[in-house]
């Protein structure tokens, strides 16, 4: 009788054995996406980008990090975007972060720049506009920066400022610093004396101001050289000798700006150009590549996806000069139903960068989705192919 007692109670314990084994077998071979909230954050769960599909952070939970940037700082990335919500696109948390060592499995590090509570009169106020948000690091300072576009609390987009929060630590918490207008009163460098009174009086001339040609004249300039430039849809961009530039939609978006920052990245510079005049660019992202700027951006229409644009310059000051489409594959010509955001470059791969770019879903942003997809070069121009999953 012991006997059989004892076989019993082996064969559980064998039986037990074998389930545990047998789980976690088929735990690992199905492992691609792993909606459990309990997830262990060591374990690789993604193995692929899977462009315009749900993307999981690591505890399973949709990433909500849109119009966002990319950073590399020791040894892992960190994504940034803004916090969405359904019913709204304007910002009820802040801005967020995530951070990875391998590009697909994330790991949510929260709200890193929260906005301020409702009637605090922040500029940051709940309900207030946060998008594009870009962070990058100060080697000088040691500092954390974040540069986004703001729009003031129930003002729509007619503020059209830019905004600067810092941190010493990458995961923040992010301070804000200040919001503003571009450059105030300082003309381009690239608009001549004679360009600028010629600026001047298109913008005064009633019958003038109304016409196309006195967008390219830059009436809009002249007009806002008291209060400072509009600054929309934004992005920055880090040069190898450590000068970084917020390159940004302006003149009610019919012109691109680009400007410098000052030495610690908190401020302008005061050098800024205007390019691509009245080409209504939105949603810049660049890259370098071989000593050439390629800037990627999108027509100007609202949430809505449509054909992406590429310029080339052999200096970020220009000239800039425009080339076709770079997108190939379904829906090339709406930009892949996205728009672009980000362009990041893969750290210790030679050559590999990262087209990144958002589909919104204006009526559930919760919902937008993300479009990762290499950038390959073909007669030394960018291309971009459509691709359902792909790896590094
Ligand atoms: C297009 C921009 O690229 C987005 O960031 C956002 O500002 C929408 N317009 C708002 O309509």
């Amino acid at each position: 009788m012991r006997k059989h007692i004892l076989m019993k109670r082996l064969f559980i314990i064998l039986f037990g054995f074998i389930l545990l084994i047998n789980c976690k077998f088929s735990y690992s071979h199905n492992n691609v996406i792993n909606n459990s909230p309990e997830t262990n954050s060591n374990e690789v769960l993604i193995k692929n980008f899977h462009p315009g599909e749900i993307w999981t952070d690591m505890n399973g939970k949709h990433i909500n990090a849109h119009g966002g940037g990319v950073i590399f700082y020791e040894g892992k990335y960190y994504w940034i975007g803004e916090h969405k919500d359904s019913g709204t696109s304007n910002a009820l948390a802040g801005i967020r972060m995530y951070s990875s060592e391998d590009l697909y499995n994330w790991k949510d590090e929260g709200i890193v720049l929260a906005v301020d509570p409702e009637n605090s009169g922040s500029d940051i106020e709940k309900g207030c506009i946060m998008e594009r948000p870009k962070v990058v690091y100060n080697k000088k300072t040691g500092k954390f920066v974040i540069w986004f576009h703001l729009e003031l609390k129930n003002k729509g987009y007619k503020a059209a400022r830019y905004a600067v929060a810092t941190s010493d630590k990458i995961t923040g918490p992010y301070r804000m610093e200040y919001s503003a207008r571009s450059c105030k009163d300082i003309w381009p460098l690239n608009m001549s004396l004679k360009e600028r009174s010629e600026a001047i009086k298109s913008f005064q001339d009633k019958e003038e101001s109304g016409k196309e040609n006195s967008v390219l004249k830059g009436k809009f300039v002249a007009r806002d050289l008291k209060e400072g430039q509009m600054s929309r849809d934004m992005t920055i961009f880090v040069d190898d000798d450590g000068k970084a530039y917020h390159i940004f939609s302006s003149e009610e978006n019919a012109t691109l700006h680009i400007a410098e920052l000052s030495d610690d990245y908190l401020y302008h510079s005061g050098k800024w150009i205007r390019i691509l005049p009245g080409r209504s660019n939105e949603a810049p992202a660049i890259m370098k590549k071989d000593g050439k700027y390629w800037l990627i951006t999108s027509g100007c229409t609202g949430w809505a996806p449509n054909k992406a644009r590429l310029a080339v310059s052999e200096s970020i000051w220009g000239p800039w000069k425009e080339l076709p489409n770079p997108c190939r594959g379904l829906n090339a010509e709406k930009t892949f139903n996205g728009q672009s955001t980000y362009i990041l470059k893969v750290e210790g791969k030679k050559d590999s960068w990262i087209f990144m770019a958002d589909i919104w879903k204006p009526e559930n942003q919760l919902d937008s989705r993300y479009i990762w997809l290499p950038i390959e070069f073909e007669n030394n121009v960018p291309v971009i192919n459509w691709n359902d999953e792909w790896g590094l």
